[in-house]
């Protein structure tokens, strides 16, 4: 899903290599290694990951396999080459508690596999010693890509009854939107930064635009995250802050329901 966006959102003068991921499975060292020395790279960026939240709590090796291993390998063969990383992680490194908006110094704490998985690639770079830009984003959605609003959108099409939490609080990314953002913070930044869309929403917020939009509403009500009754933990708020990616940007993030807006009219367009 990421990806796509990254791709099609490259600055003209930039000469980008891509590898699907049948051309190259991150779990081999070997080929990441040949991959970077044959195209001696400024930066490799990596879209790649086990994203199924609920699957890796019942496959914790591949989700730490791709998420963790793989990155941490990546990491040592970019540090040996000279190439600087550009890596994606997530807001579930965190666990909730916070009520306000959590910063990139915050502690994480992960509740689920899935974030244990990614906050052990991230700790990886970090000890690698290669340069590195670590950039947070949560709850993202894209026209190319499974996502909690694609999924939404579908089930209003199809004027499917739904119940959504809503003391899920967070903010959403389109990944346009960050994509963009990450192309403009390469060179300007190291470390990790938050990137999203600005303003906190809950899902059954995120969900009742959507709904209202397919005029599908009366098919749609809240719950909580009791009632609903998933097996797997979340965090209950972990909205990002994006402060310091607005610094470094020189600019405000676009606010998620802009964001939902053009995303929407980009899916009619793409179905049609
Ligand atoms: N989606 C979100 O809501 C969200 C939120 C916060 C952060 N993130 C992070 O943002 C990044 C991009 O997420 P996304 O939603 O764009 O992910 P995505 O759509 O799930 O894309 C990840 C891709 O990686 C592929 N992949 C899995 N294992 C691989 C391997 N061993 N070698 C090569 N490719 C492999 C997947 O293929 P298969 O599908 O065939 O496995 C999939 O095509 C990830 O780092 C993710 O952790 C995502």
């Amino acid at each position: 899903m990421l990806a796509h966006d990254i791709v099609a959102t490259k600055p003209a003068d930039v000469a980008l290599s891509t590898r699907s991921k049948a051309e190259l499975d991150i779990r081999n060292a070997v080929a990441i290694e040949s991959a970077i020395d044959e195209s001696k790279p400024d930066w490799v960026f990596n879209c790649a990951a086990f994203t199924r939240v609920d699957a890796a709590e019942a496959d914790r090796e591949t989700a730490f396999a791709i998420n963790a291993f793989a990155v941490e390998r990546m990491a040592a063969v970019c540090a040996k080459l000279g190439a600087r990383r550009l890596h994606f992680s997530t807001d579930y490194v965190f666990d909730g508690a916070n009520s306000g908006f959590y910063s990139a110094d915050d502690i994480p704490h992960p509740l689920n596999v899935y974030g244990e998985s990614k906050l052990a690639g991230e700790l990886a770079i970090q000890r690698s010693g290669v340069r590195y830009l670590l950039i947070r984003p949560q709850w993202l959605f894209g026209v190319h890509g499974r996502s909690f609003v694609g999924l939404m959108c579908e089930r209003a099409c199809a004027r499917q009854t739904t119940r959504v939490v809503a003391d899920q609080l967070g903010c959403c990314t389109y990944t346009v939107d960050l994509a963009r953002a990450t192309w403009e913070l390469i060179g300007r930044a190291e470390g990790i930064v938050h990137v999203a869309n600005r303003g906190k929403v809950s899902r059954y917020a995120l969900a009742a635009r959507i709904f209202a939009h397919f005029g599908a509403q009366s098919f749609l009500s809240p719950c909580s995250v009791e009632e609903f009754g998933s097996t797997t933990r979340r965090p209950a708020n972990s909205a990002l802050s994006v402060r310091r990616a607005e610094q470094l940007l020189g600019r405000e993030m676009p606010v998620w329901d802009d964001a939902l807006h053009r995303y929407l009219s980009e899916r009619d367009l793409v179905a049609r």
